[in-house]
């Protein structure tokens, strides 16, 4: 069974007091259900004032955006698996296109940070997604394997059991024009063969892999409805309280995957 997983994704969005006054606001309003997990990934100036205003019985976990591979050194502007772990993260989001596109994060270097994260016992959601060019030459599935290989070659089946998959289409991500349902459904397939091949049937079978992309209250249970689409990773419509409030309780009235 694939519990549902609902991951804000707040970017560069949010002070300090900002975002404790939103966890404030919403966590009282969610929907709450053993069938799905709620993530909220703020920057990591917001991740120490974000954990004091969820206090113990919140619904709502913590992640990161982004971290660093080293523990530990000479890396200015850099932040490390044991500094988030000690915030309380329990996810970090790798990869992430903007990541790659506009900080030329690479496979290679990744892959170095996924390691890192599972070492420390943080959940990795590694995102994946091809460009709007790639897509038009018929390339996706060749973009999604690559990243899969290029970030996953050579983990233990152990530790692939703490992954989870975000499958972010470059050109859905804040345009307001989501993949349908059957794309995401055909990339979800796409991944989840991979994962087959590489570990096994049973490492495809409880992967959560994730769709992300200009998902909003509107779509989120058309994309849920195919049990191949086990959550989200949502930009925009988690950063107001009402619309992260409506995803919740679409999300769980759906509940988990068989
Ligand atoms: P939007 O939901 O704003 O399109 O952002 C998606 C995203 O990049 C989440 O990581």
């Amino acid at each position: 069974m694939r519990t549902i997983l609902i991951v804000g994704n707040w970017k560069m969005n949010k002070t300090a007091s900002e975002a404790a006054a939103f966890v404030r606001e919403v966590t009282p309003r969610l929907s709450v259900s053993p069938a799905v997990d709620y993530v909220v990934a703020p920057p990591f100036t917001a991740l120490e004032s974000v954990r004091a205003a969820l206090g113990s019985s919140s619904p709502l976990q913590l992640g990161a955006q982004n971290m660093f591979w080293e523990d530990r050194g000479a890396y200015t502007g850099e932040i490390s698996a044991p500094m988030l772990k000690e915030l309380g993260c329990r996810y970090v989001i790798l990869g992430h296109s903007e990541r790659r596109a506009l900080f030329g994060e690479q496979n290679d270097g990744i892959q170095k940070k996924l390691r890192a994260a599972l070492a420390h016992d943080l959940k990795p959601i590694l995102c994946i997604g091809e460009s709007f060019a790639q897509r038009e030459d018929g390339k996706t599935e060749e973009v999604l394997q690559q990243q899969l290989h290029g970030a996953l070659a050579g983990l233990s089946l152990h530790s692939v059991t703490a992954l989870t998959v975000a499958y972010e289409p470059v050109w859905a991500i804040g345009t307001g024009k989501a993949a349908t349902t059957d794309q995401a459904v055909a990339a979800h397939r796409t991944i989840r063969a991979f994962l087959a091949k590489m570990w096994s049937a049973n490492v495809a079978d409880t992967t959560r892999i994730l769709y992300g992309g200009s998902v909003t209250p509107q779509n989120i249970g058309a994309l849920l409805q195919s049990d191949q689409i086990d959550g989200a990773l949502i930009g925009g419509a988690c950063l107001q309280a009402d619309s992260f409030v409506t995803i919740t309780t679409i999300a769980q009235s759906i509940g988990a995957r068989p």
